[in-house]
């Protein structure tokens, strides 16, 4: 099989190096990859949301497999595109159909498909300009912390804990009034505050049928002990210590089968990764939020625990026999720690180069790349996120320390990682 993936994010390095060890992969195009995802397949320069210029490559390539790893495909509709030409028809694309993907791409969307489906989520009402007087009475008269979500695609930005009244009321305006987050905060979804421990379960589903194929906890703040701004996650362990048989059950009764069983009814055609964004609160789970792929630093440690063949999966989820499928994890703890251009999530600058250690000499970690670009010189950073360093351990500990110990042999300027990940797991 010839597969072309989407993205070039440390995500799409760890989902190309499991892609070439199955041997249904003949040939693997990443577009436009990074300088990692080039040892294991060929980057092509184009457009991830540039479906002509997709659809040329294809037919020219005899593409058979699309795997799509960032949302915004998703949302633009890349499986909408392919399913309707007749020349890409027979292309398995892995990801929703737009309409399907606004799980993740509108926050009143999910919360709604949430509310038909009696499936845990946080109360909230949604607010635009139009009401915007009601929407401020609303904030007044909630219960504190109170979440603001812009309701569009914000790149992670669009969600705010807003501690007091004021700051809430401030914060609804700057994205109603001065369109803070663009066209994406011209409504906001306001939802109630849940206090719990974070966890990202994935699934892979044709619609019908579902495999979990792994979990993880991630480290969205940039600062040790979990404080400063948002980032697009500083690093994972998985698996999760509280994420026992009796918890997963609950999930998968309470959530992913109502949330599968939902999209079937409402013809939602859905044959993709859903990533659940759950909060675990006193041992219930809720839903923070859907996505629509694969979670980013998630993936280097969820990839690297399924020992399932990846693209025989795809195939499942394409000929239906998904549910037929046996699924295996390596048992072991796996951590990855992300390290970010200085600055990040701030401004950064780009195209320094990175010193990286020749052979690491262990099987057991893995230097997963983000933002780098190989130039004729050397391996330089071009992104925030610049690398993801996983690795296995008997516990979360050793897994941490595995990974700190590659991470002491990379270099770049401003380059910085958090030390903590995994803290309350004894690391
Ligand atoms: P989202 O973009 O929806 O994932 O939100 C970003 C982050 O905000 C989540 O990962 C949570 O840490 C936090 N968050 C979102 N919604 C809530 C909520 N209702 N209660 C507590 N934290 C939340
Ligand atoms: N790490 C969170 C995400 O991929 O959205």
């Amino acid at each position: 099989m010839n597969i072309l993936l989407l993205g070039s994010g440390g995500r799409e390095h760890a989902l190309a190096w499991k892609m070439v060890q199955s041997h249904h992969c003949s040939q693997l195009f990443i577009a436009p990859g990074n300088a990692g995802t080039s040892q294991y397949g060929t980057n092509v320069d184009l457009g991830i949301t540039d479906f002509e210029a997709q659809k040329k490559f294809c037919v020219d390539n005899k593409i058979n497999m699309v795997v799509v790893g960032p949302e915004e495909p998703l949302v633009k509709g890349v499986f909408d595109f392919y399913s309707a030409d007749t020349s890409l028809q027979n292309i398995v694309v892995v990801g929703p159909s737009a309409k399907a993907a606004q799980l993740e791409g509108s926050k009143a969307f999910s919360k709604k498909f949430m509310q038909r489906h009696h499936i845990p989520t946080a109360g909230y009402a949604e607010f635009t300009q139009d009401n915007f007087e009601e929407g401020k009475k609303y904030i007044a008269q909630h219960s504190l912390p109170i979440v603001l979500k812009a309701d569009g695609l914000a790149a992670g930005k669009g969600v705010v804990i807003c501690q007091t009244c004021d700051e809430a009321l401030l914060s609804f305006e700057q994205m109603i009034v001065h369109h803070q987050f663009g066209e994406a905060g011209n409504k906001v979804v306001i939802e109630e505050f849940l206090d719990g421990i974070e966890v990202s379960v994935f699934v892979l589903t044709d619609g019908e049928a579902y495999q979990v194929i792994g979990h993880a906890k991630d480290y969205k703040r940039i600062g040790e002990g979990d404080t400063g701004p948002n980032t697009g996650g500083m690093g994972c362990v998985s698996p999760v210590p509280f994420m026992d048989d009796g918890f997963m059950k609950k999930v998968e009764e309470r959530i992913i089968r109502p949330t599968v069983n939902g999209l079937k009814q409402e013809g939602l055609v859905y044959h993709g990764f859903i990533f659940f964004g759950l909060m675990n609160v006193k041992g219930e789970p809720w839903v923070i939020e859907y996505n629509c792929r694969m979670g980013d630093p998630e993936t280097e440690v969820v990839i690297p625990r399924l020992q399932t063949d990846l693209v025989a999966l795809f195939a499942a989820m394409d000929n239906g026999t998904l549910a037929d499928t046996n699924i295996s994890f390596d048992e072991r703890s796996c951590a990855t720690i992300v390290a970010v251009s200085g600055g990040y999530p701030g401004e950064y600058k780009k195209n320094i180069a990175i010193t990286l250690p020749d052979n690491i000499h262990t099987n057991d970690s893995f230097i997963f790349h983000a933002g780098t670009k190989q130039t004729e010189q050397a391996i330089v950073t071009n992104g925030g996120r610049v690398l993801a360093v996983s690795s296995f351990g008997n516990n979360i500990a050793d897994a941490v320390d595995r990974s700190k110990e590659i991470l002491e042999q990379i270099h770049f300027e401003g380059m910085y990682y958090r030390k903590d990940i995994g803290y309350e797991f004894g690391a």
